[in-house]
């Protein structure tokens, strides 16, 4: 089994706890990257510890606080009881002002000392999922993992795993970290950069592009203030730079655009493209993404454990530049999509 602890259980934990339960049942083929890997399959993940300072989730057994508080990913398993009750984090900036309906905090109940949880519940791996701007909380649970000989992955813009100095502590810790910035299974970042990929290898040169994002869950809520916002920006923004040659990336804007609350999980992206063809003809592209993005997420987050348990097995510390690659939007190293598919086959051999 792979002990695995959540800091933050929205919708991103709610869709990956049900994922576990719903490929316990080996005769379900779809909708995965790779059944297996190394050693492993969804079904060994272990949830051992759950984190959050929502009121209405502090408490509870983990199976029925990812269906609480405001939590609106779809239903698709069943979840059984865990014995694993929801403790009371560290908010720090986790909850913004205009946050306080949507994540609600009781100030009189105490936090729990987190280095203790963690070593308590034995977890190997602390997985990040607080909201977007949470720079404080993230760090603290960063250190905390250090601290408690966890490995840590870290799901959120805050720039940690991609950064030499956290990742060398982590490496002399002897752990594993893995990040920054889920990269979802087939969202706008992967479908944004084959498509840059594709038509730069076909020769298109791309003048301009946008890539607007809407969704209505409270990851959604929380990026409407512009400040939190700012490491999203630069994190789905340069998974996207950073495939051109170095002062060659064309005039572009992408990030989440608005909160629609009616679309709960549903996540919309519009992508346009404009550009230069053979003969200077010019091209544009248009194209609409419609998703559930907190199942989108789950299933790239089982196999980034899944990578990180082969990496802990092989010895290896720090920041995995393959996995962090392949399961993220802000790695330490950027590679393309081709590279990183290559580079994985190589680890797994
Ligand atoms: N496809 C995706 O859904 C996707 C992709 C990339 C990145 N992410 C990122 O993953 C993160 C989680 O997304 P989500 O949709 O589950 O968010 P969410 O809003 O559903 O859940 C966040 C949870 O964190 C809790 N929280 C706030 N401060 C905390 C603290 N200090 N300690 C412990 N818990 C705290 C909240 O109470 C809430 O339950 C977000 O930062 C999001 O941007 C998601």
């Amino acid at each position: 089994m792979i002990k695995v602890a959540i800091a933050g259980v929205g919708n991103c934990a709610s869709s990956f706890i049900q994922g576990i339960s719903f490929y316990k049942n080996d005769s379900e083929t779809k909708g995965f990257v790779r059944k297996q890997i190394g050693d492993y399959q969804i079904k060994d993940v272990q949830i051992v510890g759950a984190i959050d300072v929502d009121k209405r989730l502090v408490g509870l057994d983990v199976a029925q606080a990812i269906f609480a508080g405001s939590n609106t990913a779809e239903k698709f398993s069943d979840v059984p009881e865990y014995g694993v009750k929801v403790v009371k984090g560290h908010t720090l900036d986790g909850v913004a002002p205009h946050m306080h309906d949507s994540f609600q905090v009781d100030e009189n109940q105490a936090p729990i000392d987190i280095v203790q949880y963690l070593k308590d519940t034995e977890a190997e791996f602390l997985i990040c999922y607080l909201p977007v701007g949470s720079e404080k909380a993230a760090k603290f649970y960063a250190e905390a993992a250090l601290e408690a000989g966890v490995g840590f992955i870290n799901a959120i813009p805050v720039f940690i795993c991609s950064q030499p100095e956290w990742s060398d502590r982590f490496k002399q810790a002897g752990l594993v970290c893995a990040g920054d910035d889920i990269k979802s299974q087939f969202g706008a970042t992967y479908l944004n950069r084959i498509l840059v990929e594709g038509l730069m290898n076909r020769g298109f040169n791309i003048d301009n592009l946008y890539q607007l994002n809407v969704g209505g869950n409270t990851d959604f809520e929380n990026m409407i203030d512009e400040s939190r916002l700012q490491s999203k920006r630069i994190s789905k923004t340069s998974a996207v730079t950073t495939l051109f040659k170095e002062g060659e990336a064309p005039a572009l804007r992408i990030g989440p655009s608005d909160y629609v609350p009616h679309l709960k999980d549903a996540k919309i992206c519009y992508i346009n493209v404009n550009g230069t063809q053979f003969g200077n003809q010019k091209f544009e592209l248009e194209l609409k993404l419609k998703v559930e993005d907190s199942p989108n997420s789950a299933g790239v987050m089982l196999d980034v454990v899944r990578l990180a348990k082969v990496a802990k097995d092989k010895g290896l510390s720090g920041n995995i530049p393959v996995v962090s690659a392949f399961g993220f939007k802000s790695p330490a190293d950027r590679l393309n999509e081709t590279e990183t598919l290559r580079m994985l086959d190589e680890f797994l051999a």
